[in-house]
């Protein structure tokens, strides 16, 4: 892993949507992963701007990690939609290459398998952006999932289900399964950009990078990615042992 804190997740955000242009510009035809979720906002902003600015997406593909398991497409909250209205609209992308999990699949463990095949027929993801739950969930990857997981229909914890409750008109509305690519999966992507921003993100930032690798954090398995960026603004590296070791490492970087 090689972290990188900043002052804000402006700043943060502006960096590593650098990294994911310079990427596109160097191979047009880039392979996205994406999340939903408060915390890419700002990166997919930096991506439209820059595709507004001239920088061409329409040959990019992008599967994304996860959709709420029985919301239509259409439905204000279902992930399809998010990304619609928070990138691909602004984008130039094809968006028959835009691929979000069926949250309405009637055999739904043949749509995950699908799923995985056309990512790797695609090549395999380039660039998975990633966030963190409180509880260090990545996509829906809830603890307790193991670290070899695939796409394939998942319960929610009543956190999540919580925490998720603010986009809907109540709790109950909230679905209480999703779909997700699965830890193993995210695991096989090329680099993972991984941004985590605020002060209720420092305890789980600090397992996935300090703590023991285990499923009870499924964030720490990016331990063991060969390529992972982790880019935190100060309140969510707040409890790192190492943070100014990851500071001067990160001003003084070893690529000669
Ligand atoms: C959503 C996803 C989730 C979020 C996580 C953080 O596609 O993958 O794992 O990244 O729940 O959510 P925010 O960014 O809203 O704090």
């Amino acid at each position: 892993m090689e972290i990188f804190i900043l002052k804000t997740a402006e700043e943060a955000s502006r960096i590593a949507g650098r990294f994911v242009n310079e990427a596109i510009k160097k191979n047009p035809k880039t392979v996205l992963g994406l999340a939903t979720g408060s915390t890419p906002l700002m990166l997919y902003k930096e991506m439209y701007t820059a595709c507004q600015a001239g920088l061409d997406y329409s040959q990019v593909r992008s599967f994304n990690l996860d959709e709420y398991y029985g919301l239509d497409p259409q439905h204000p909250q279902s992930y399809r939609r998010f990304m619609n209205e928070n990138l691909f609209n602004h984008l130039n992308i094809d968006i028959n290459n835009t691929r979000v999990p069926d949250g309405l699949a009637k055999d739904c463990a043949a749509a995950c398998a699908q799923y995985e095949a056309d990512m790797k027929a695609a090549g395999g993801v380039d660039i998975q952006v990633l966030g963190i739950g409180s509880d260090g969930h990545i996509g829906f990857n809830e603890p307790g999932s193991s670290l070899v997981s695939r796409t394939r229909l998942v319960t929610l914890t009543p956190q999540t289900i919580r925490d998720n409750a603010r986009f809907f008109e109540k709790e109950e509305d909230v679905p209480r399964y999703a779909v997700s690519m699965g830890v193993g999966t995210v695991m096989e992507a090329k680099t993972c950009l991984m941004l985590c921003f605020g002060a209720n993100k420092a305890k789980a930032v600090k397992g996935m990078i300090e703590g023991g690798i285990s499923q009870f954090n499924p964030a720490s398995a990016l331990q063991m990615h060969p390529h992972t960026l982790v880019f935190l603004d100060e309140a969510a590296a707040a409890d790192l042992e190492l943070k100014d070791y990851y500071r001067w490492a990160s001003e003084h970087p070893a690529t000669l």
